[in-house]
Order: C-alpha cells, then sequence, then structure tokens
C-alpha cells in the first residue's frame, strides 16, 4: 500500500460530494471532528474480520439492516430500540431454524449520507438541490435548508455516539441474552401468524436451555448466550467525514467511524475515489453490485480492495431486482471463484426492486423482493458458491412503505405510516417473514 495516502482520494474522481459554499466553515469542523475520539476500536474492527472470515468458509451468515437514512428528527430511544429487536429476531431465526451463527450488523451509527439519482428536486414547479442525507443539507424542501452545512457533520458524529452508546448496552448488558427472548416482541407484529411461530420458537429454545440447566450446564458458562456483538455500518460516501475518521492503529489504518463500510453502486467506478479511501484501511468493505456489474468489474474491484486476498475483508451486496438476479449474478458468481478471490457473497433485495406506486410513492413490493432472496439462493446453490448474508432497509416500526407481505399492505394503504427520509423499508413483520424464509434456504443449502 506504498502508494496509499489519505488523501490520495482527493486526485480520484469523487462523485456525489455536496459543495459546502464556505471552505473555511468545513475546514473548522474538520479540525473539530479530528481531535474527538474514534466511535469503534481497532480490536472490534479485528474480531468482526474473524467472524466475516466464518462467513466466507460457509460458518456463519451475516445479517446487516437498518434505516435507508437515519435521521435528526426520527431519533429516539425506542426507534433505536425497536430496530435492534428485529435484528435480534431475525438473528434467532436464522440461528435456530438455520442451524447457523449469524454476525449482527446494524446500518445504524453513521448511515447519514445518501447518493441521489438526481442532483435538484421539482415540486409545483420550483426546483431546489436534492435532500442530501442529515449529514450534509436538510428534507424541508425551502432553499435555505437544502444549502449543505458542515456543521451538521458534528451533529451526525454526536448522534453515532449516542446510539453506539445505546447498541453497547443493549449488546452486553443483557437485553440480549437468549433468557430475554421473549422481551424481543415487538407490539406491531402480536397477535400474526408470525407471531405465533416466533412464540413457538421460543418456547422451544426457552426448554432447551433449562434442560441445560438441569443437566449442569448453566448458560452463564457461555458469553455467546448472554450477551452479542452488535456490529455497525454505513455507506463510506461523504469522503470528508470519512477521511477525518480514519485513523492510524499501530501502524495500520482503519475507518473508525463504524465497524464495516461499504461503497455503493454510484460511486464504485474504476478511477473511484471511495474505493480509493476504503483501499487503505483494515476494516472490512462492501461494494454494491447492481445488475449492469460485470465479471471484469468484480475482478477490478476484488484486486483494487484486497490485493492480498486476505479473508473477511470483501463484501459483494448484491442488489440486481429479482430478474436481472437470476440472469446476471451467475456469470459473476463463476468468475470470482474460478479466480479463487475471496469474497462474502450478500443479497440486497431492496434496491433493484423500487418502483414508484400508482399513488406517486415510491415503493417496493413484497413478494419481487422475496424472489430476489430465493433466486440468490438458487444461484448459489448452482455455482457451488456460498451465500452469505442478507443486507436490508428495515425498521421495528409499523410502516406502511413496502406493499404486500403478511398485512396485505396495499398501494392504497402506503399513505398510513410512510416514515422513511429516502427509500421505503420493511416492517417488523415483513423483515420476519424474510428471515423466516433465509432460514429454510439456510438450512437446506447446509444440508446439501
Ligand atoms: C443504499 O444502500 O441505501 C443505497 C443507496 O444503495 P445502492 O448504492 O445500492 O443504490
Ligand atoms: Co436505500
Amino acid at each position: 500500500m506504498s502508494d496509499w495516502k489519505l488523501e490520495s482520494w482527493r486526485a480520484k474522481s469523487a462523485l456525489h460530494q455536496p459543495v459546502y459554499p464556505d471552505a473555511v466553515a468545513l475546514r473548522e469542523v474538520t479540525s473539530q471532528l479530528e481531535e474527538l475520539p474514534p466511535l469503534v476500536f481497532a480490536e472490534e474492527i479485528q474480531s468482526l474480520r474473524k467472524d466475516l472470515a466464518k462467513v466466507e468458509r460457509g460458518e456463519g451468515f451475516l445479517l446487516q439492516g437498518g434505516d435507508c437514512a437515519e435521521s435528526f428528527a426520527e431519533f429516539s430511544q425506542q426507534n433505536l430500540q425497536d430496530t435492534v429487536k428485529v435484528i435480534l429476531q431475525m438473528a434467532v431465526t436464522l440461528t435456530y431454524a438455520g442451524s447457523c451463527p449469524v454476525v449482527k450488523m446494524g446500518r445504524v451509527a453513521g448511515q447519514f449520507a445518501k447518493p441521489r439519482s438526481s442532483p435538484v428536486e421539482t415540486r409545483n414547479g420550483e426546483s431546489l438541490p436534492s435532500y442530501l442525507g442529515d449529514i450534509i443539507n436538510g428534507i424541508d424542501f425551502d432553499e435555505s435548508s437544502r444549502v449543505p452545512d458542515p456543521q451538521r457533520m458534528l451533529r451526525a458524529y454526536q448522534q453515532s455516539v449516542t446510539s453506539i452508546n445505546l447498541l453497547r448496552a443493549m449488546a452486553t448488558g443483557g437485553f440480549a441474552s437468549l433468557r430475554n427472548i421473549r422481551e424481543w416482541n415487538l407490539e406491531s407484529v402480536n397477535g400474526t401468524k408470525l407471531a405465533e411461530r416466533y412464540g413457538a420458537m421460543t418456547d422451544r429454545i426457552h426448554q432447551a436451555l433449562d434442560f441445560m440447566n438441569a443437566c449442569g450446564v448453566p448458560m452463564e458458562a457461555f458469553s455467546s448466550l448472554q450477551g452479542t456483538a452488535l456490529y455497525t455500518s454505513h455507506e463510506a460516501l461523504l469522503l470528508e467525514y470519512e477521511q477525518v475518521m480514519t485513523r492510524q492503529v499501530d501502524g495500520a489504518w482503519y475507518d473508525l467511524s463504524a465497524h464495516c463500510l461499504w461503497v455503493g453502486e454510484r460511486t464504485r467506478q474504476e478511477d473511484s475515489a471511495h474505493l480509493e479511501l476504503m483501499r487503505g484501511v483494515e476494516n472490512p468493505v462492501g461494494v454494491k453490485i447492481g445488475p449492469t456489474a460485470t465479471a471484469d468489474d468484480c475482478l477490478r474491484i476484488s484486486t483494487q480492495l484486497n490485493p492480498d486476498n486476505e479473508s473477511g475483508k470483501l463484501i459483494f451486496i448484491c442488489r440486481m431486482g429479482a430478474a436481472k438476479t437470476k440472469e446476471v449474478l451467475p456469470a459473476l458468481l463463476k468468475a470470482v471463484s474460478d479466480a479463487g478471490r475471496k469474497v462474502i457473497w450478500v443479497c440486497d433485495p431492496m434496491h433493484g426492486n423500487t418502483e414508484t406506486a400508482a399513488s406517486g410513492y415510491k415503493t417496493r413490493n413484497f413478494d419481487r423482493i422475496m424472489e430476489e432472496v430465493i433466486a440468490f439462493f438458487d444461484a448459489h446453490r448452482n455455482a457451488g458458491t456460498y451465500p452469505g448474508g442478507l443486507h436490508l432497509e428495515m425498521t421495528g416500526r409499523y410502516v406502511t412503505e413496502c406493499t404486500g407481505g403478511a398485512y396485505e399492505i396495499s398501494d392504497e394503504d402506503l399513505h398510513h405510516c410512510y416514515d422513511t427520509q429516502c427509500d421505503p423499508r420493511l416492517n417488523a413483520g415483513q423483515a420476519l417473514e424474510i428471515a423466516y424464509q433465509a432460514a429454510d434456504e439456510l438450512r437446506r443449502f447446509r444440508q446439501k
């Protein structure tokens, strides 16, 4: 990595960056951030690398989920706790029904910056710069709120600190203990078939724990039953922020804003400044792989980001849409596996299935999402490769943003609870349904 420098990305093409009107104000903020503590530790990043190396070998499964975009206004203990509850419920479902340890990772504590398909938004004939995420500008449709403001980076940092504090408390303070499995139930799912199925599973897990206890094997003997690791991740989009959080520890560079970062579909091009910054850090790095990606793209990115072909380092997050997954993914799996490149393959069944409903809402249909998940598993079964995880936009709250699923949300229902800052999320029930399907697929896969 002798040709990599903390600022070498500046000579490359940095797409989707805000233009700050006041360069001095920007410098003041980045200097302040430079002095502030990191959000995560290098040792935690190394543990994640080890956990992901297991996933890569087919000995685990990565569950990554959370909001499309975090926001300042929607931040609360309740919202975060509800998201963690669904992640824990989904993870225990995958572990129990899929017989597989699960690496849990939130799109959280830093998921604030958004690439937008258009730089301007037009409403009733008036055009303004697009909303780029709370870390950059404001969502209100007025001129002053859409001006990029570097102070927002400090606020995003502070909110991330608070989030990580809560996540750590939930992960290791008893809440995530298997004995509390019933506490993870979400009110919004109560009374549904899913709640019944989940209840039956928790009863069986309780019985197993009681049985072990009676046999003289107390669960206190196993730290993995009493708590868990909850890792954080976000899109490494806003390069000024990522650079200032990238620091040297024992001679190696880490982006200490999160355990894991990913580079989006729109910023992973050949001369990408984003890939350049991520090339120098020890963190595991994800890259979104869309429907137009070629085998050459995959191999090029794998050599750029992981020249030494290390384990637990590179994640390809496929987001092709249900139809293109069947068409395009098989050739990519073959090319990467023939070349002997180490990759963790993850399915993001959200971003390739976005559509505009007749009502005008941006939505995703549950059946298409499920179809992509199934196509992803099928492609791996045929290619002899391993389906390593799921990447979902979801929330623990009852929202009506994706159509279909257990509550049979229709186009006409979308306006009831459409709260997302950006893309439509699965609600808790829809997310659990995906987990059940994935668990069945995973078990079939592992029994093969
Ligand atoms: C996202 O994950 O919210 C996102 C913008 O994804 P993509 O880069 O795959 O479009
Ligand atoms: Co999104």
